[in-house]
């Protein structure tokens, strides 16, 4: 060990270190929470200067963390936040919690990654760990991430550390939190891979270490495109067994009673989050740079993306049925978060229901208990402004359609099927066959 391996060793275990993290979000925020919670400083960084102050006052931003947790860790100085990048010299470790989305042609934007990597590099010390938990493809942290670093002139694995360790945040889940979920950590080199594993181990029940940062950026995408594919997979499913006159979530209630070598995925309006529709092509992308290709992850995504489509079009039917056109229908849609009880609306087929009803002349408005204003979203940037209408009596007997896209607890669907005229619903919220319900 080095003498900056060392000394950063003994701040680790001995709990005086200084945790930076940067990128104060979904996955920022509770990470951030879980070392103030074990006694460890943390200093967040983020350029939404809305959420530093917000941290400032210990206001919680995001609805399904415990506000009292923030407020307790703000008050016992133990969370700080600031936008000044400038003390990134600060921490001794500092772990990088920033998006990485898709650009428009569907490749891996690593602007917000090359950005936090160079703030780093501008202020790095010796004797810094550095972390990137953001989802990527294998060779980011050894690649893109050390390059940019080491133009400081330090050298990784003497100077400062370097590894890659992947999130598993999964927002509104009460079984397993950030602290009990296990964590997969692997270094650019064997010292970073420890230290970086003797941080984790201060707050995580379990940390899981592999050979390289690349297998753990590996492992990460595996986990997505697993889900990818099976959501895929049980969408396709769906299409065929409705063709077939056979209900999809029967089929799926007695599958699932087999006790060993099957594992349960539902079908929905097509597939959402800021992960699940975005991070296999990551992966997709790194493969071409090495001659092969990645054809569960494309079909996952060419029936994932179509699904909106056939809720449009179950719903076209089931009007047409009622003698209705689609054009000039009021179509009031239930649910655009991404999935049930959160707030996180990020790349929600909601929106790409919601656009197609649109562009075919339906009058649309949406109810989300979570989401009172729809924001204004990336890939949808012409839908026009929207906010959550009431669920009342007067907005569902309005509604020529109700669509269930998200099915959050909150909502009561005894009213939503006594009060409206037709039901399509995605989610398979309405089990028993109605006459005013479609399954779509
Ligand atoms: N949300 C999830 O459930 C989840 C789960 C596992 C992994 N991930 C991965 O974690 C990463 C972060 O996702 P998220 O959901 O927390 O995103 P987020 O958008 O909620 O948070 C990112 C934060 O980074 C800030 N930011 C952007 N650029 C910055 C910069 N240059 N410097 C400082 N701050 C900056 C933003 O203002 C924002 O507050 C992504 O790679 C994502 O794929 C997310």
């Amino acid at each position: 060990m080095t003498d900056h391996a060392v000394a950063l060793h003994s701040r680790i275990t001995d709990r005086t270190a200084l945790v930076g993290v940067i990128g104060m979000g979904y996955v920022g925020l509770p990470l951030a929470l879980a070392f103030a919670e074990r006694g460890i400083r943390v200093l967040g960084f983020d350029v939404d200067q809305a959420k530093v102050e917000a941290l400032g006052r210990g206001d919680c931003y995001i609805k399904h963390l415990d506000g009292a947790r923030l407020a307790r860790a703000a008050s016992t100085g133990l969370l700080a936040a600031t936008s000044d990048f400038g003390r990134l010299a600060e921490p001794d470790a500092v772990l990088i919690c920033v998006p990485t989305p898709l650009t428009r042609q569907r490749e891996p934007d690593m602007t917000f990654v090359v950005a936090s990597a160079e703030q780093v590099a501008a202020a790095l010390r010796p004797g810094q760990l550095v972390v990137l938990e953001s989802t990527t493809y294998p060779g980011t942290t050894d690649e893109l991430v050390k390059n940019i670093l080491e133009r400081s002139g330090l050298c990784c694995g003497a100077d400062f550390f370097l590894a890659f360790s992947p999130e598993r945040e999964d927002p509104g889940r009460e079984d397993f939190t950030t602290t009990t979920t296990p964590k997969v950590v692997g270094g650019v080199d064997p010292l970073s891979g420890d230290l970086a594993q003797s941080l984790y181990d201060q707050v995580i029940a379990k940390t899981v270490r592999v050979s390289s940062a690349r297998t753990a950026e590996a492992s990460k995408l595996t986990e997505n495109i697993f889900r990818a594919v099976n959501i895929a997979l049980v969408n396709e499913l769906k299409v065929v067994y409705d063709r077939m006159g056979i209900d999809v979530w029967e089929v799926l209630d007695a599958a699932s009673t087999k006790p060993f070598g099957f594992m349960r995925f539902n079908p929905g309006p097509g597939w959402g989050g800021h992960c699940i529709p975005l991070d296999p092509f990551y992966l997709a992308w790194k493969a071409r740079e090495h001659g092969v290709s990645t054809r569960f992850v494309e079909l996952a995504g060419e029936v994932n993306v179509r699904m909106p489509e056939y809720v449009v079009e179950k719903l076209m039917l089931a009007l047409n049925r009622r003698e209705r056109a689609l054009k000039g229908a009021k179509v009031l849609v239930l649910g655009i978060a991404y999935k049930k009880d959160i707030d996180d609306p990020r790349e929600s087929p909601a929106f790409e229901v919601i656009e197609k009803l649109l562009h075919l002349g339906a009058d649309v408005s949406y109810h989300d208990p979570h989401i009172p204003e729809a924001p204004r979203m990336r890939s949808w940037p012409d839908l026009p402004p929207m906010r959550s209408v009431e669920l009342s009596v007067e907005t569902l007997s309005a509604a020529d359609a109700v669509v269930v896209v998200t099915d959050h607890s909150a909502v009561d669907y005894g009213q939503v099927l006594a009060q409206a005229r037709l039901i399509v619903d995605t989610r398979g919220v309405y089990r028993a066959p109605h006459p005013n319900v479609v399954k779509a």
